[in-house]
């Protein structure tokens, strides 16, 4: 029934506005009826936000349940995650992957320590200056934690926009998309409308072939068998479980073919500040 009506104001008088309300309307009824429940949607905390919306840049909802969970009881708060060791930090991060963001949450715990007094900033734009944080996740946290009517994009928010407003179009710049998305959020809910867009979302993405590969900013997640992120995974395992290790062992560990190719990735992880390189012996920062 709302979708009839969705169709009837997209192709009505003033079809841009009445789509966009049409739309909000949809979000907000789907949301209120088949809206998930997250022990981060039930917080304010500013921490426990900020490290949720981290984990979910690249992992999904179900495996950011379980690891969002042992993470923050493990570190609760800024000064706790700030104090913590490197080592520790990605020891709770393994089975999140893309290990960067371990490095840069941990580096951004630090600088809400030491630049804004332990609390996390309210602008985006100083939010934008944390490692890790782009302007999309920006502005995510401030939406999610601060109720602020910021406009971004990801993936959710692509794909039900893409579906409602660009059926058969390919190739949809998000330029196209972002006004469209501040027409429709709701500036008095920024949080259920968001948090309604990205169920909504999910939900599309089970019924439909994924509108996002009509997304100009499409690209498959790479081949991980195989690739140098599941060598560097393995890194990161072997140095976790074993120790600091010499070269030969740590590179009998990885199994790669081409032993230039493990140094190479050694090396680039040392650059990083993965890991630290030592009288021979390689080991977790
Ligand atoms: N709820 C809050 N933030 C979310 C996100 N980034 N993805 C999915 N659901 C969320």
């Amino acid at each position: 029934m709302l979708v009839g009506k969705f169709e009837r104001a997209l192709t009505g008088e003033g079809a841009g506005r009445a789509a966009c309300l049409a739309l909000r309307r949809v979000i907000c009824h789907y949301y209120r009826h088949q809206g998930r429940q997250m022990a981060w949607r039930e917080t304010n905390d500013p921490y426990r936000i900020f490290v949720s919306e981290v984990m979910l840049q690249q992992t999904g909802v179900e495996r950011v349940r379980q690891k969002y969970a042992e993470f923050i009881e493990k570190f609760p708060d800024f000064p706790a995650l700030s104090a913590a060791e490197q080592r520790d930090v990605l020891a709770a991060w393994q089975g999140l992957g893309y290990n960067r963001r371990a490095l840069a949450i941990h580096r951004s715990a630090q600088i809400v320590m030491e630049t804004f007094g332990g609390a996390l900033p309210r602008t985006v734009e100083n939010l934008e200056s944390l490692p890790g944080i782009g302007q999309a996740t920006a502005s995510s946290i401030a939406a999610f934690t601060f109720n602020d009517p910021t406009v971004f994009i990801e993936t959710n928010v692509r794909r039900v926009f893409i579906h409602f407003f660009f059926r058969g179009r390919e190739g949809v710049a998000d330029a196209e998309i972002l006004p469209l998305v501040a027409e429709t959020l709701d500036p008095e809910h920024p949080r259920e409308f968001y948090w309604g867009v990205m169920d909504y979302g999910t939900m599309l993405k089970k019924r439909y072939p994924n509108p996002n590969r009509r997304s100009a900013s499409y690209a498959r997640q790479s081949r991980f068998e195989g690739s140098d992120r599941q060598v560097r995974g393995r890194v990161l395992k072997v140095l976790l479980s074993e120790g600091p290790m010499n070269t030969a062992d740590l590179l009998a560990g990885l199994e790669v073919d081409d032993r230039e190719k493990g140094e190479i990735i050694l090396q680039k992880m040392v650059a990083e500040g993965f890991v630290a390189e030592e009288s021979g012996k390689y080991r977790l920062r």
